[in-house]
């Protein structure tokens, strides 16, 4: 139980790192959270500080969220958990890195939106759904430029596939788990669900003279 307890909050805060913002202020003297959409995240750090941070950002801020669910498998390869004890401390702890994300303590608790935290925790949790997501995600970016929609939209097709049971029957306990992350994705989106209706959400295009 110590340890369980001692992981959880090493999950907690590995999700708190604040990647886009430590990595603003440190190589360009800005705090991210006064510029673009003002979102501590991979997306407005594209936008305000170019490809090479956003994908740095995006990068460690995925890497947050597969090593806080690797925790759990570290366990179940000491032989200290099964398996099943094992699917549903990847779950917690990944929840655990995405409300550090979210409200991180080494910040203030002003965190990102959690997408880039969510994606590394599905890929370790259920890397095939994770992919097929991340095609949604590309398909509805691709088309309406905007990224929040995408995440939106991806973070809902997670639970989908696996409720349709796309790659065989899942555990229940996963399923509900999805559909809560959703739930979340869509909840830190609200206000860019206020721009999409009103016409004003930022658009992203990966060809800079489209713009
Ligand atoms: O990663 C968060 C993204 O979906 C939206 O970010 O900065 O456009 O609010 P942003």
């Amino acid at each position: 139980i110590f340890i369980i307890a001692g992981l959880s909050i090493l999950s907690y805060l590995l999700g708190s790192i604040p990647t886009a913002l430590w990595y603003g202020t440190h190589y360009h003297g800005i705090d991210i959270r006064t510029m673009g959409s003002g979102n501590a995240g991979a997306t407005n750090t594209f936008r305000v500080l170019g490809k090479k941070a956003g994908s740095i950002v995006l990068f460690v801020d995925a890497l947050k969220g597969f090593l806080a669910t690797g925790l759990a498998a570290v366990l179940f390869y000491l032989h200290l958990i099964d398996w099943q004890t094992c699917v549903t401390l990847k779950i917690f702890f990944g929840f655990l890195a995405i409300i550090g994300h979210l409200l991180p303590v080494f910040c203030d608790f002003k965190g990102g939106k959690g997408v880039a935290t969510t994606l590394g925790m599905v890929l370790a949790l259920h890397p095939m759904a994770a992919l097929v997501s991340i095609v949604v995600f590309l398909i509805v970016f691709g088309i309406s430029h905007y990224v929040s929609l995408g995440s939106m939209v991806a973070s809902i097709v997670f639970p989908l596939l696996l409720t349709f049971g796309v790659f065989g029957e899942e555990i229940p306990t996963l399923i509900y788990f999805g559909y809560f992350i959703a739930f979340l994705v869509v909840f830190t989106h609200r206000m860019n669900i206020v721009r999409i209706f009103k016409g004003t959400e930022n658009r992203m295009y990966l060809i800079p003279s489209k713009k």
